[in-house]
Parts: C-alpha cells; structure tokens; sequence
C-alpha cells in the first residue's frame, strides 16, 4: 500500500507587495538590499481579518477539485501551521467545518517551516498503516500577523498563503521515502517567544530570529535530509527531476542545490514571487509547478522544510 499525491491546491490572498511598496511604507529598506540577500521580489499580505484557515480551504477547495474527490470523502485532515486561528480548535477542525466534511481525523501540526513535510510525513504513515485512506495535507499560514513591522531584518522575508495535497491509497507509488527530524537545543535562533496567560499576552508576540544562524543551520541539513531520504529510497540525487525546498532564501536554495549536484533548472523557486510563507511554501511551490506542466506523472520529486524549533524533514515521492 503506498500513499500518492492525487490533486494539489493553492492560494495566495490580495495583491502582491514589492519590495518598494514596503520601503514606501516606512520600513527602512530597498529593494536591491532585499534582492540581494534574498531573492525575494514581493510577498503576498492577507487582508485584516483574513485567517489561516480561510486560505487553507481555499487552497484545500482546488486540491480537492483536482483530484475529483468529494470533502465527505476525506477521512483525514491535516494541517500545518504556526498561526492558528484560535488556540483552539484547531485549524484543521475549522477547515473541516467549512468543506462540510464530517467525521474525519482532523488536527495541526505545529513544526513551523517544516510543517508540511511533517505533516506530509505523517499522512503518508496513517494511509500505509491501512488505518486510513484518503487524506487532506495543508500548509496555511498567515505569517505577516506575527511580525514585528519595525524589524527590518524579518518583516521583509514573509508571506501568507496555503498550498493543498490530497493523498490517497494507492497500489503503485506514490511517496516513496520520508524523513523527520528536530533539535529544540536550536529554539533560540528562530522563535515567537510569547505566551498567553490568563488574559494577558506575555512576552513577545513577533518572531525573532538569528538570520546568519539560520542560514548556515538550513544549508547543512537541507543537503542531509535530501540526501537521506535519496538513500532510503535507493535512488542517487542525479535520478531527482524536480527538487522543491522551503522557500526562505535564494541563497540556500541555490547553495543547498549545488551541494546535492541537482541543476539550478531542476529547482522549482517561488520565493521570489511568495517570500517566506513557512508551512506554505512548499506546496505552494508544488502546485505552482504541477499547473504549468513542469512536474508529470512519474517524475520524482523531492520535498523538504526546516523551519523554527528547529525542525525539519523531507519527501521523496513519484508524481
Ligand atoms: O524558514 C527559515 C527562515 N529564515 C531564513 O531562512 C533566514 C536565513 N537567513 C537569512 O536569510 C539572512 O541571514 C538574512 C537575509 C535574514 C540577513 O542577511 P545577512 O547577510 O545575514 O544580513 P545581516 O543580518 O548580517 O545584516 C547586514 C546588514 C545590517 O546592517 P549593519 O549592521 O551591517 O549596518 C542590518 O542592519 O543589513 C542590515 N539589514 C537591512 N538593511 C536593509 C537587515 N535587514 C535589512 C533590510 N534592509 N531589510
């Protein structure tokens, strides 16, 4: 029993911001600065009120279009997400409410930019355990709530969107090899270090991060894990047609793409375009990819996060 990709989904909420638009703003930086560090062009920014759980349905509605499964159907939702809607309930349950799908496991997976490959991850080994067999894996995040405005070194790097897989029991493959690892003694470099404790927000509410931290921590296991799961697999990175890594920073696509040998025009990139939507990316990135033809049926494709906590993972999948 394998577990296969059978419809992916997206969706980007208002127009995109450029980098100029946000020095226009008031923040004090420019778009060669942004460029240059980044690769990031523009972002989308969800309008006030707009929530996680609204993009991940929409995102969710055009998966599940794709792969022409009814939402009654569904007995797995899965979401990944670090900012929720509410403490509770979780983001997962309020998406399931609002496809009108009743009964099915539903519940968030809290591994910040590794969360979908986590969730992915898991989805796979509900649906190979027999235990389970049609599954909704989202990535939604509304990252921009979270950010302090006045720190230029973050507020430029993230976005908000959702991105949607379906994935269902299968015969042929399907996913072939996951991975899924953490070291909380990395909390520090990349965290929302608040706290809501009896009515009252304590501590910092906007995330900080240690950007040169973060950068050389992402480029070393980003080529790990790629390559672990290659192992688990038995197949070498050159056998890769499409390599989807977290969109956080050009760079470290670029660096973590040459440590692999794995050809800049194998590299599917959005975060030019997204910036840094953490749980998002990547299956923003796949379905981007999916509906301008690049990715077909039976190519391999290689999935992988990391992310706050820190956390990170992979997946090694035939389309
Ligand atoms: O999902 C994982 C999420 N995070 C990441 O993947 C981020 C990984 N890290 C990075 O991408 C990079 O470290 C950054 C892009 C965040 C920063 O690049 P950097 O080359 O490490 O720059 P830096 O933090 O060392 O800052 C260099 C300079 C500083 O000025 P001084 O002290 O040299 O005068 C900053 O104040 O750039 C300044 N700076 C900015 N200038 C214009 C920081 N942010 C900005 C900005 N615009 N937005």
């Amino acid at each position: 029993m394998y577990a296969r990709i059978t419809g992916t989904g997206s969706y980007l909420p208002g127009d995109a911001v450029s980098n100029t638009e946000l020095a226009a703003r008031g923040i004090d930086t420019s778009d060669e600065w942004i460029v240059t560090r980044t690769g990031i062009r523009s972002r989308h920014l969800a309008p006030a009120g707009t929530t996680a759980s609204q993009l991940g349905c929409e995102a969710a509605r055009r998966a599940l279009e794709m792969a022409g499964v009814e939402a009654t159907a569904l007995d797995l939702i899965i979401v990944a997400t670090s900012t929720p809607d509410f403490i509770f309930p979780s983001t997962a349950c309020l998406i399931q409410a609002q496809l009108g799908n009743k009964g099915a496991t539903a519940f968030d997976v809290q591994a910040v930019c590794a969360g979908f490959a986590y969730a992915l991850g898991i989805a796979e080994k509900f649906i190979r355990s027999g235990s389970h067999k049609r599954a909704l894996v989202i990535g939604a995040e509304v990252f921009s709530r979270i950010l302090d405005w006045q720190d230029r070194g973050t507020c430029v790097l993230f976005g908000d969107g959702a991105g949607a897989v379906v994935l269902e029991a299968a015969e042929t493959p399907g996913i072939l090899a996951t991975a899924m690892h953490a070291d909380g003694s990395y909390a520090g470099i990349l965290n929302v270090p608040g706290q809501i404790s009896r009515g009252q927000v304590t501590g910092d509410p906007f995330l900080r991060m240690d950007g040169q931290a973060v950068f050389k921590f992402a480029v070393r296991v980003l080529a790990e894990v790629a390559q672990e799961v290659c192992a688990a697999a038995e197949m070498d990175s050159a056998d890769i047609d499409w390599l989807i890594p977290h969109q956080a920073n050009l760079r470290i696509i670029d660096a973590t793409g040459r440590k692999l040998g794995i050809a800049p025009e194998k590299v599917v990139v959005t975060v030019d375009r997204h910036g840094n939507t953490s749980a998002a990316s990547v299956p923003l990135a796949l379905d981007e990819a999916v509906r301008d033809g690049r990715i077909q049926r039976g190519q391999k494709v290689l999935l992988e996060g990391i992310g706050g906590g820190f956390a990170w993972g992979a997946a090694l999948l035939e389309f």
